[in-house]
């Protein structure tokens, strides 16, 4: 029998890609910068499986059917797999993995990272180091909001969110929120956190870090709107996916003191288009409110091999016919590709 072919859209752990070498025919970009779009299209023509990462966006029905009608799989290196369209991949009969679990802990000390370096104005107060600007000290200056005993506001209790509310908890003894579809008893007992409607969260809380899926009912959930509702000495937190947040109305609700500050992991557009006045987030990076990072919550050693690893094994057991280890669309198994 023929090995398998796959398409790895970009490099991965080696650990984990000498696994799929083992079993399979594989095809590596080993560019820094994601294939083209028609460069990916063409790369996935004929083959089985497909490795692929958020970058790699839209990946619809046209995008499977492109690929032909042997491809069975397509494991997601990550756990938002908002770049798929699942319902075309279910209704083809392809699996779909992807890989929580392994980047909670990390992406959640981004997420606290983020809180702190916006609520104490750590990264302007080191460009202004950096730049040679800091000339004395200062008792009215880079003054930040203080975070012992405030309250954090988690928009989508899920496990990154538990181990933000966690660490808020324990560490700094914060009152926890949360508004989720469904309640979480686990972080009711254990951290005391109570379940409110969106509105009270964001009128209640000092902190609103967000960690909920994108989809149509979060996409432009922080807009003007949503804004003037928070406190305006409030920190927003994104470590979840940019289109969460409406930029351009980020950029007013910073620059007008509707809230204090932010702290992005994620923007939107991803990455900005640098010097094109269409994009705000140009306009959001200039300002002194505002700390953004490269989308690096899960770039950390232990939590970059876990997904890796968990994306290789994906691939192969859709290749195998096996269950996938972290399965986004189960409800395929009885009709699934073979
Ligand atoms: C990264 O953003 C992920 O969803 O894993």
């Amino acid at each position: 029998m023929s090995r398998p072919k796959v398409f790895v859209s970009r490099l991965i752990s080696e650990v984990a890609l000498s696994k799929v070498r083992a079993v399979c025919d594989v095809e590596i970009w080993t560019e820094p910068l994601p294939p083209p779009r028609d460069v990916f299209l063409r790369k996935i023509e004929g083959k089985d499986g497909l490795l692929t990462l958020v970058t790699e966006s839209p990946i619809d029905g046209t995008v499977m059917d492109a690929a032909g009608p042997q491809l069975k799989v397509i494991s997601n290196f990550a756990v938002g797999c908002n770049n798929i369209n699942i319902q075309d991949a279910t209704s083809r009969g392809i699996c779909v993995g992807n890989t929580p679990g392994v980047l909670t802990e990390a992406t959640a000390d981004m997420a606290f990272g983020l809180l702190i370096s916006s609520a104490r104005c750590i990264l302007n107060g080191a460009d202004d180091v950096r730049n040679g600007r800091w000339k004395t000290w200062e008792p009215l200056r880079y003054i930040g909001q203080d975070l012992i005993g405030k309250t954090i506001g988690i928009v989508g209790m899920g496990r990154i969110g538990y181990a933000v509310a966690r660490r808020c908890r324990g560490g700094w003894n914060m009152e926890v929120l949360y508004s989720d579809i469904v309640s979480s008893e686990y972080a009711e007992k254990e951290l005391g956190a109570r379940r409110v409607d969106f509105d009270t969260l964001l009128g209640a809380s000092d902190f609103v870090s967000v960690h909920a899926d994108l989809n149509a009912q979060t996409k432009g959930m922080f807009n003007l709107a949503t804004f003037k509702k928070m406190k305006n000495t409030a920190v927003f937190v994104n470590a979840a996916r940019g289109p969460i947040h409406v930029t351009a109305d980020l950029v007013t609700a910073l620059k007008e003191g509707i809230i204090f500050a932010a702290g992005l992991d994620v923007t939107d557009p991803e990455p900005p288009r640098y010097g094109d006045a269409s994009d705000a987030t140009n306009e959001l990076m200039k300002l002194p409110n505002a700390v953004i990072v490269p989308h690096i919550a899960s770039a950390s050693v232990n939590s970059r091999n876990g997904m890796a690893d968990i994306a290789a094994d994906n691939l192969i057991a859709g290749l195998t016919d096996e269950p996938l280890r972290c399965w986004v669309n189960p409800e395929v198994a009885s009709r699934r590709r073979r």
